[in-house]
């Protein structure tokens, strides 16, 4: 089992983007997860519209159930995510709020904190908040519009408030494959240091296609964040292999995923020092269920380990091989 080769958390996005085969509608998923993962994430009932619909209502009957679930089952449950920019899961209310904006989001952040002290280890606390293509090199989320980049700090330490015991993590995609991005999530961790804002580690989404970035430049970036003391995750990986459009997965592109997904575990293994890896997480367990399924895209995907039927793919053997 993969939780059983890892000295670090091995975990995977459920609920995927079929909500209708959720975790708990969906049964039949329920042993692979439990043998070979050991930490959950939501992939969409533990953001801002879901936990918090209302101004001044919260919902958590269903993140409850699913961190009942996780600590059940002896798996971590990483809290994803306090603010994020994506609009269809920002609550409506909170786009038309004409109201102090800080506070709001101090509250937001402590509520959902609090209430999940004890039971929900680690949060990405900030989702993609930079933007090499934008000069400021933030993204002009709603939160950059209404209150500035002071929006990323306030979160952090309203969340160390909350809840002294989490880990805090900010999360980002492309870091490993833009250097222009990655100095500026440098940028901005060396400005939180001097300050004491509470990050304790960054999560690397690498949703990673066959080809880019090059291994070397993974390692680096890897590197250059480990040097500076961050825990480090791999928060969301996968890999759509489709580019061909074809309609079945040919033996020659599952083996080019093989050997990709070996290469990156293997490289996280080298450039991350042993005490700041806290773990893998792929976001999703079979391929029919992978959020590259639902976004529109011209062609089916096979970005997972496992295939539809549950049985692992040559990628799961890559992955289990590295570590
Ligand atoms: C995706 C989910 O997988 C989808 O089900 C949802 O509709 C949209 O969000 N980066 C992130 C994740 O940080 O939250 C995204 O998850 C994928 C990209």
């Amino acid at each position: 089992a993969l939780k059983d080769l890892a000295k670090f958390p091995i975990g995977m996005e459920v609920s995927a983007a079929n909500q209708e085969r959720s975790i708990f509608n969906y049964p039949s998923q329920l042993p692979t997860i439990e043998k070979h993962f050991n930490s959950l994430v939501a992939g969409v009932i533990m953001k801002m519209s879901f936990l918090h619909p209302n101004e001044n209502e919260f919902f958590y009957t269903d993140a409850d159930k699913l961190n009942a679930y996780a600590i059940d089952h002896n798996m971590l449950l990483h809290g994803h995510t306090l603010i994020w920019h994506w609009d269809s899961q920002i609550p409506p209310w909170m786009k038309k709020y004409t109201g102090d904006w800080s506070a709001m989001l101090n509250n937001h952040v402590t509520q959902i904190c609090t209430h999940f002290a004890g039971k929900v280890s680690s949060w990405d606390v900030v989702n993609e908040a930079l933007d090499e293509s934008d000069p400021s090199g933030f993204r002009q989320s709603i939160f950059y519009q209404r209150i500035g980049k002071k929006y990323i700090e306030n979160a952090f330490v309203a969340a160390r408030k909350a809840d002294p015991n989490a880990v805090l993590y900010y999360n980002e995609y492309n870091i490993e494959s833009s250097d222009t991005k990655l100095n500026l999530l440098l940028t901005m961790l060396d400005d939180f240091k001097s300050r004491n804002i509470p990050v304790d580690g960054v999560g690397f989404q690498m949703h990673l296609d066959l080809f880019n970035p090059s291994i070397d430049q993974i390692k680096r970036s890897f590197k250059a964040v480990a040097d500076r003391g961050y825990k480090i995750r791999i928060s969301e990986l996968d890999m759509p292999v489709n580019y061909n459009s074809t309609l079945v997965l040919s033996d020659a592109v599952a083996q080019q995923q093989k050997e990709r997904y070996k290469s990156i575990v293997k490289a996280y293994l080298d450039s991350v020092p042993e005490s700041q890896r806290t773990g893998i997480t792929f976001w999703g367990l079979v391929d029919g269920e992978s959020w590259y399924n639902f976004i529109g895209l011209p062609a089916k995907e096979w970005p997972l380990l496992f295939n539809d039927d549950y049985s692992p793919k040559p990628a799961f053997y890559g992955v289990a091989e590295a570590l």
